[in-house]
């Protein structure tokens, strides 16, 4: 390979390897409309928004009197070690505050909204934006994926509401599973299955099946296994999921490792079954806390009993395992109402 082949390789990993994936105001305001009650008189926080481009900020503040909102608070970071392909470009981190409108024109005008330097980076991480966090009731936002984790454990740290997209795989992180397993997370109103188009910066590599550029030169690509991950209720999830199967043991096998029957699919849960069932994790797609327990999940990661919540009965592979044979990730739940 050529010196200028592996720099060009190198840049493009660089490049793909980044987070900078802009939600479309579209999927920002299918969501945000199940939470409307949620917002009066509320501090919302976008810690991970640079205002030039994040349709967060740009929602917020064009519905902040509609929204009745008290503050938007939005930060934008300034990678360190800042490279030719961020659009996060400015010289300077900065945070922005809008309290509203106030020459009766119901637009943010550049002279309502405060501009404030920061003296670090406005790592989400930094004590700047943890002083400007407390100050916030809801975080809303797309956080960058690697830092997930990170994300999820600060927000509960912090005791903070918020309203956040991710990718679904982060169900199974340990940081995530425990919120949702305490009833403490849960995932949003508005995806719940498919994919939906992020834009992405100009130089970003458009290689993917379904990337477009629109009439104006913006990029976008197209990413499966999005959701919204949030701990403010909405009405839907309330709602029964309609049950018609009756238990068999030939439909649903037992495992071999676990005390608890195995389900393939969520809409195939029985209706008469007492004890665990071990479900698909999209089941959370359908989960109603007034009608499910759920007691734990087991994937791939070993045995952790914190997690997987139910005893396990096996040697080595704490997946579950069905005649020998490994499942996928299952959650384990029980019917509440039988
Ligand atoms: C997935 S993008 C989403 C951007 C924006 N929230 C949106 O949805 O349009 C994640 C953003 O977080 C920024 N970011 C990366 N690391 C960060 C950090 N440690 N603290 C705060 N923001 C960070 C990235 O520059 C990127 O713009």
């Amino acid at each position: 390979m050529s010196k200028e082949t592996q720099h060009s390789n190198l840049r493009t990993a660089k490049k793909v390897k980044k987070d900078e994936f802009y939600t479309q105001l579209t999927d920002i305001s299918k969501e945000m409309k199940h939470y409307k009650n949620h917002f009066k008189d509320k501090v919302v926080y976008c810690n991970c928004d640079d205002p030039r481009v994040s349709n967060f900020f740009h929602f917020f503040s064009y519905n902040f009197e509609k929204l009745g909102l008290k503050k938007l608070i939005t930060t934008c970071y300034k990678s360190q070690s800042m490279d030719l392909f961020s659009e996060n470009d400015s010289e300077q981190a900065i945070y922005l505050e809008y309290t509203g409108d106030k020459n009766g024109n119901f637009v943010p005008d550049p002279e309502e909204i405060g501009i404030v330097e920061l003296k670090g980076d406005g790592d989400f991480r930094s004590k700047e934006s943890i002083e400007l966090l407390k100050q916030a009731d809801i975080v809303v936002t797309n956080p960058p994926f690697s830092l997930f984790r990170e994300f999820i454990s600060q927000l509960d740290e912090y005791n903070k509401k918020f309203i956040i997209i991710g990718n679904v795989n982060a169900i199974t992180y340990k940081e995530t599973f425990r919120l949702i397993k305490e009833n403490n997370l849960w995932l949003g109103a508005s995806i719940h299955s498919g994919d939906r188009e992020f834009g992405v910066p100009d130089d970003y590599p458009l290689t993917a099946a379904g990337s477009r550029i629109d009439e104006n030169g913006n990029k976008f690509i197209r990413v499966k296994g999005v959701r919204w991950f949030t701990n403010l209720d909405y009405k839907e999830r309330h709602e029964d999921l309609i049950l018609y199967k009756n238990y068999t043991t030939e439909e649903f096998p037992t495992y071999d490792n676990y005390d608890a029957i195995n389900v393939n699919k969520t809409k195939d849960i029985p209706m008469d079954y007492k004890g665990v069932m071990g479900v698909p994790i999209t089941f959370l797609d359908k989960y109603n806390p007034d009608q499910f327990d759920i007691l734990g999940l087991s994937a791939s990661a070993g045995y952790d009993e914190e997690i997987v919540g139910i005893p396990f009965k096996g040697v080595k592979d704490a997946r579950p395992l069905v005649n020998g044979k490994v499942t996928y990730a299952r959650i384990f739940i029980k019917n509440k109402k039988i």
